[in-house]
């Protein structure tokens, strides 16, 4: 009888879901994102367990699959060959009795040194355990681990979680781990308190500390240390180590942000060789870590596209947030030191089609009647000050180019009103170069600004009454804009 049931509550489901991907809706309630990735329902917030196997790269998530406001967190999962078409999965990872699954990596065991099997997906992740904290206790926080042998679709708790105890530290949590070639181990960058501590182990299961990272700085202090990144890009031969912190608030704009530091990493200390830099200078790019296991050690970056700020409160029903468009880092110099550059991916060039191209325009430029809902404006100018402006009728963002800054203002850009937090004051991004080049690309409810080859970047969600139609250019009577192209960029679900 119970059988029974429950094969009626499967058949069900199933017939649901499929109603909702033939559905002539499905993925197009007003200000979804057409080309980005959203949960199919209910919230979302940091990129978890990203990580590339047989050809698939796997974007696993923070996710509160009841509700659109955060939960009790599990790990959504979707897959997709070229980061940009993805399929959905079953939920990969439930809260259980050591608490709820907060966010984390996963690698590739292609040795099997944990014993799970050669090629084992493995997740490390935070379990958060509420209960603890209700007894007076502060450590809430311990790290789990779980393994897959079907590409992520099923998974297995290990036995003996958690595989790192707390012994008392309120804020301990979002473990990435990677393999390091040069120490031959595993090693694990772990958000603790003011500081990122760093492990390693010989099998994911036993893990050594090595050593705590606390930046030198004066100024005051970010708010709570989350999600960090450590890995190595190469520059002109030679390899620098990265070291990315997610902070939830006090960011340039305000609310939650990005910071990265680059040093020397000998697989016990993380030697910090400059000062920190800014990955974002928008409020909408956060918890942003790149995927372990890709061919030829591209680096692709994914970040949630909110802030902590109105996560809870942004206008949608069916949803809530989305990610940023994968960003590939490179590592690039200049005299101020090093830095990244975030690059576009392959995968959204061949969603491209319907350019409008522009050789020169002319500095009073205006254009309607042109659906910039789902679009990539690019172009390339000599001009100290620019102002672009990108609208409907009645509501627009303005982005203005100064000579040493970049401000974003989204006041009027549609609905504001869900938060006091959201659009009270511009947003704005010093430069130290003039702006030369420029990639604008828009998604329903979200602008991606990319400047100087991605030297400069800034994110940013807004929420239009109607879809964007309008883009003016205008600069000073001398400002030569040249090589616009305004390229459609296709819808990626079914
Ligand atoms: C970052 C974060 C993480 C935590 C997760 C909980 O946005 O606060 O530190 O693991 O979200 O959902």
């Amino acid at each position: 009888m119970i059988r029974n049931h429950l094969l009626l509550i499967v058949l069900c489901a199933s017939l649901i879901s499929c109603q909702t991907k033939k559905d002539s809706n499905y993925y197009k309630e007003p200000h979804r994102p057409q080309f980005h990735f959203t949960p199919e329902s209910h919230w979302m917030n940091d990129p978890n367990g990203l990580v590339y196997l047989n050809g698939q790269y796997h974007l696993f998530y923070q996710h509160y699959p009841y509700d659109i406001v955060w939960g009790p967190m599990h790990w959504g999962h979707a897959s997709s060959t070229d980061l940009f078409h993805w399929e959905h999965h079953p939920i990969a990872l439930y809260p259980d009795s050591l608490g709820n699954i907060f966010s984390g990596s996963a690698v590739i065991d292609h040795n099997n040194t944990a014993g799970f099997g050669k090629d084992a997906m493995v997740a490390i992740f935070t379990y958060h355990n509420d209960s603890i904290w209700a007894k007076g206790f502060k450590n809430t926080e311990s790290q789990g681990i779980a393994f897959s042998m079907d590409e992520g679709i099923t998974w297995t708790k290990y036995k003996s979680n958690p595989i790192l105890n707390n012994n008392g530290e309120q804020d301990f949590r979002d473990p990435k781990v990677f393999w390091n070639r040069e120490t031959e181990l595993w090693q694990m960058v772990l958000a603790v308190g003011d500081h990122i501590r760093i492990f390693s182990s010989p099998n994911l299961l036993d893990w050594k500390f090595e050593s705590n990272f606390k930046p030198n700085e004066t100024s005051e202090p970010l708010g709570v240390w989350e999600c960090p990144d450590l890995f190595p890009l190469k520059y002109n031969g030679n390899t620098k180590w990265v070291m990315i912190i997610n902070h939830g608030d006090k960011g340039p704009n305000g609310g939650s942000c990005t910071r990265y530091f680059i040093g020397d990493f000998d697989g016990n200390t993380f030697q910090q060789a400059q000062d920190a830099r800014w990955l974002d200078y928008g409020t909408d790019f956060y918890a942003g870590v790149t995927f372990s296991n890709v061919p030829d050690d591209k680096k692709y970056l994914i970040s949630w596209m909110s802030n902590w700020k109105y996560a809870n409160q942004t206008p949608t029903k069916v949803w809530r947030s989305a990610m940023t468009i994968p960003r590939e880092l490179v590592l690039d110099m200049d005299s101020s030191g090093y830095f990244i550059r975030q690059h576009i991916t392959e995968g959204l060039h061949a969603l491209k089609s319907n350019t409008i191209v522009q050789e020169q325009i002319s500095s009073n430029y205006h254009l309607s009647n042109i659906d910039l809902s789902q679009a990539l404006i690019s172009f390339r100018s000599i001009s100290e000050l620019l102002k672009i402006k990108i609208g409907n009728s009645s509501e627009h963002i303005i982005i203005e180019i100064n000579d040493d800054s970049v401000v974003i203002d989204r006041s009027n850009s549609g609905v504001v009103d869900f938060s006091d937090r959201f659009a009270t004051k511009v947003q704005s991004m010093p430069i130290s170069e003039a702006i030369t080049e420029c990639k604008i690309i828009l998604d329903r409810s979200s602008i991606e600004l990319l400047l100087n080859d991605g030297k400069y970047s800034m994110t940013n969600i807004f929420f239009p009454n109607e879809k964007y139609s309008e883009l003016s250019i205008t600069g000073e009577k001398d400002s030569k804009i040249t090589h616009l192209k305004i390229d459609h960029i296709a819808r990626i679900w079914p």
